[in-house]
């Protein structure tokens, strides 16, 4: 689309909008003039620079084509906290919070609380609760060194202590046994066509496709969580709108106790776990 020579923001977000939503050309102009959605609402006739005005136009293109919001802006707030985001991680999604909902109605108050998030991605979950638990020590593992740069940078800006760990699943995090462990692993079957939709298409295969019912990595993540927990320790796996009753099955050939599955804001189970007894 031609885009005129010079705009002002009013005028630039009016040409954005012809072809991205408002909300996404909000934040891509927030992103290249470094301003805030106040600034933007306030200045409507500043003019922006060449350099700006260029910046804007490719941004919006690149976003018209498919690109994912968060790829491009390089962040997503995920429980209320800023987390650098770049296309070797997975997107976090608000879905993921129930997780550390789940970790903190069940340890909170708990100090010193030994905790294994594996698959970290951008550290959201490892970081979050090394966060929000008083003095949890918390490791991290993921299979894509790409993926712990993003997350170790994280746990830097925003003040977490997490140790991180070049792992397949449980493979270097040696005989360590922790209280809980969260995962949100890959789930999605590798035939599925959602992999080919949307934002989904720029995300890692590696943090989305797991075998041909896309419960191979939860089958291993729960069949070896035994040498992992603690005695009354808590696994809890997020995993596929309609897994929940697979994911229950493993957890229940694997021996725990206290079964469950939880919803989330759109009433889909989403996480399942249980409590280790053995
Ligand atoms: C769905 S993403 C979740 C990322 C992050 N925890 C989140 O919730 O946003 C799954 C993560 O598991 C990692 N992963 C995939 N296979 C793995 C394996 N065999 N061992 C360890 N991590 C693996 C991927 O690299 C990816 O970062």
């Amino acid at each position: 689309m031609t885009a005129p020579q010079e705009a002002d923001i009013a005028a630039a977000l009016a040409w954005a909008r012809r072809q991205i939503n408002v909300v996404d050309a909000r934040l891509l102009l927030q992103r290249v003039c470094q301003c805030s959605l106040a600034h933007l609402s306030a200045w409507p006739e500043k003019v922006l620079d060449g350099a700006r005005w260029t910046a804007f136009q490719a941004l919006v293109a690149r976003r018209a084509s498919g690109e994912p919001v968060a790829y491009l802006i390089g962040e997503r707030e995920f429980y209320g906290r800023r987390f650098n985001i770049t296309p070797a991680v997975l997107i976090p999604r608000p879905e993921t919070e129930l997780l550390v909902e789940l970790a903190l109605a069940n340890f909170a108050g708990e100090s010193h609380l030994r905790v294994l998030d594996l698959g970290t991605g951008s550290g959201v979950l490892a970081i979050t609760l090394a966060l929000e638990l008083d003095h949890a020590v918390v490791t991290a593992v993921d299979r894509s060194r790409e993926a712990l740069a993003v997350a170790m940078a994280n746990a830097i800006l925003l003040g977490a202590r997490v140790s991180f760990v070049h792992s397949n699943w449980y493979g270097a995090v040696g005989a360590a046994r922790f209280q809980l462990i969260v995962a949100n692993p890959p789930y999605i079957a590798a035939a599925d066509p959602h992999l080919s939709h949307g934002d989904v298409r720029f995300e890692p295969r590696m943090a989305l496709e797991a075998g041909v019912h896309g419960l191979d990595d939860i089958a291993i993540i729960v069949g070896d969580s035994r040498h992992h927990l603690e005695h009354g320790g808590r696994l809890f796996i997020e995993h596929g709108y309609d897994q929940s009753g697979s994911v229950r099955a493993l957890l229940a050939d694997a021996g725990y106790a206290s079964i469950a599955s939880w919803t989330d804001l759109a009433g889909i189970e989403r996480v399942s776990g249980g409590r280790w007894l053995g």
